[in-house]
Parts: C-alpha cells; structure tokens; sequence
C-alpha cells in the first residue's frame, strides 16, 4: 500500500498531507535507530581497526539525522514538543517526572535549562537558541 517511500496502514485517502509527511518523518527516524544499532553491533564485532574507525564514526552520523528528523517530528507535532520538553535533558527520577509535571511543578533548580517551565509554542520554523 502507498507509495514506495512510504508504508502506510491506511487507504492514503482516509489520510492527509500533514499526517503522511509525519508517517515519513516516523518511519525515517526508524530507519536511523534502526542503523545506529546495526553499525553498533558491527563496530563491536568487527577485528580491523580501520574499519571500526569508519563504522563508528558513520554510527554517529545516523544519530544526528536521527536528532534531526526527531526534531521535525517535534516541531510539528505538539504533543512530542510535550513530551520531549517533559523528559529531554532532565535529572532524577524519570519515572516522576509526568506527576511532578501533573502537579504544576515547574522543575526550576534540578532542571538546568528550566526544561519543565511549559512552552506551549512550537518554535516552528525557529531552533530554540541557546
Ligand atoms: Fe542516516
């Protein structure tokens, strides 16, 4: 079904653009876990230095499409910017981080950058500078 750079579950007429290119978007990010944990393995059982040297550096390359395509998802998709903002770069516990968030607490002080302090914009079109 769809497309041969898609793998929709779905009649695409029942879809629309929007969902389709976050369909992408998941399915590239997939992709790019996918290989982090190929080259990974293939580093740690490769014998020659050379190529472990090349696999591992092309390791850390798909983790950077991947931050990128994650980073797409989030700017168009407010509920991953939720999450994301919720558990990306905090400390402690994790498992209390959404009670913690429930509760209205704002996680200034163990939270460097204030990540818990709610930002309900997207930030589209701009990367939230440091
Ligand atoms: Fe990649």
């Amino acid at each position: 079904m769809g497309d041969s750079s898609t793998s929709l579950h779905e009649d695409p007429g029942r879809l629309d653009e929007e969902l389709i290119d976050r369909h992408r978007a998941i399915v590239s990010l997939m992709e790019e876990l996918e290989a982090v944990d190929w080259y990974d393995q293939r580093v740690k059982a490769s014998s020659n230095a050379d190529l472990r040297a090349i696999l591992a550096h092309n390791r850390d390359e798909e983790k950077e499409h991947a931050c990128m395509v994650l980073e797409w998802l989030r700017r168009n998709d407010s509920k991953w910017h939720e999450e994301l903002s919720t558990y990306l770069f905090s400390r402690g516990d994790v498992t209390q981080l959404e009670e913690s968030e429930e509760n209205g607490a704002t996680g200034q002080g163990e939270h460097g950058h204030g990540e818990l302090a709610r930002d309900d914009s997207l930030g589209i079109g701009s990367l939230r500078g440091e």
